[in-house]
């Protein structure tokens, strides 16, 4: 693309700064809207635009790093970062900006949901931030089992699962703590998910697979939504890649991969070969673990599936 178009749309931004301000922070839920917020959608068109007349945003994306570090505690905020990149793009996609001029925030959604995800020290006691953790995942699993207690009671199973992989990886407390809560909520996504889809007694078609995918992106936008939660947000998103690049939703590869994902993406699928399924019956944890083991390398972890193979021996 050439430098000058993308300067023309800079100027354009520019000009409409505060119209599309508004409009972005009109998504922020009315009860936690407040002047930072609109200060913040103002400083974001700012900094796309800024981006886009100098090629790169990597200002804006230390930016927003520091926004979260000074508003860590304040939830409209994440909400208002964790959509910014798809908003702008929905308010400038019917008024005549090409893709083209719209493709850095497609580039820009990636970084952003990394930063967002960052651990981050809050002002309030560590104590206090823990419960509340609790609290907010214990929310998260009441609205799936209001939604489908089918999945909640799969959602423990994971977080079971994940947490004895963790300990026969022996991985620190902390981290199986952190991956047993990523199990807890991996699914939340699928309170979006039609009930008639999620238990179909037959194979989907297409489109009904594109709406069953993206309890993985609506999960993700779920669990910004709480700053406490966010540092779930990456395994929610991604616990369908795989380690070959035909995952989805982004396609990642293994590179991408860290442990943490891979014991949740093992932990969920075995659990869901091994439980109830509206469309076939249970299958034997020897002929899940054969399933695991045909599947290492492109879709799952040696050592993860390793490690399932000893839980399972000893459970
Ligand atoms: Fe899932
Ligand atoms: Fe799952």
């Amino acid at each position: 693309m050439s430098i000058q178009p993308m300067f023309v749309v800079a100027k354009s931004l520019d000009d409409h700064r505060a119209e599309i301000a508004a409009a972005l922070a009109e998504h922020v839920p009315s009860d936690e809207r407040s002047l930072l917020v609109e200060l913040v959608a103002d400083a974001f068109v700012d900094g796309y635009a800024s981006g886009c007349r100098d090629g790169t945003h990597d200002d804006l994306i230390r930016w927003v790093d520091r926004m979260c570090d000074a508003h860590v505690d304040s939830p409209a905020i994440m909400t208002f970062f964790g959509n910014a990149c798809s908003l702008l793009d929905g308010y400038l996609a019917p008024r005549g900006y090409a893709g083209a001029f719209r493709a850095p925030l497609r580039a820009l959604e990636r970084p952003i949901r990394k930063v967002l995800a960052k651990p981050r020290q809050s002002s309030r006691p560590q104590q206090e931030r823990l419960d509340e953790t609790d609290a907010s995942i214990n929310a998260m699993l009441v609205r799936l089992d209001a939604a489908d207690p089918l999945t909640a009671e799969h959602s423990r199973a994971v977080a079971a699962w994940s947490s004895r992989l963790a300990r026969r990886l022996t991985l620190p407390e902390a981290e199986i703590t952190f991956v047993s809560r990523c199990g807890m909520i991996h699914d939340i996504g699928k309170v979006t998910t039609p009930v008639e889809i999620l238990h179909a007694p037959r194979k989907l078609s297409d489109e009904e697979w594109v709406v069953m995918r993206s309890h993985t992106t609506a999960g993700e936008r779920i669990v910004l939504e709480d700053p406490g939660l966010a540092r779930f947000a990456p395994i929610v998103r991604s616990h369908h890649e795989r380690l070959d690049g035909k995952g989805y939703p982004d396609r990642l590869r293994a590179e991408d991969l860290d442990l943490h994902t891979r014991i949740v993406t093992v932990a969920d699928c075995f659990n869901a070969m091994i439980g109830r399924r509206p469309y076939r019956p249970p299958m034997s944890p020897t002929h899940a673990l054969e399933q695991l083991d045909a599947n290492i390398g492109t879709q799952f972890d040696k050592d993860v599936v390793a490690a399932m193979h000893e839980v399972v021996s000893k459970a």
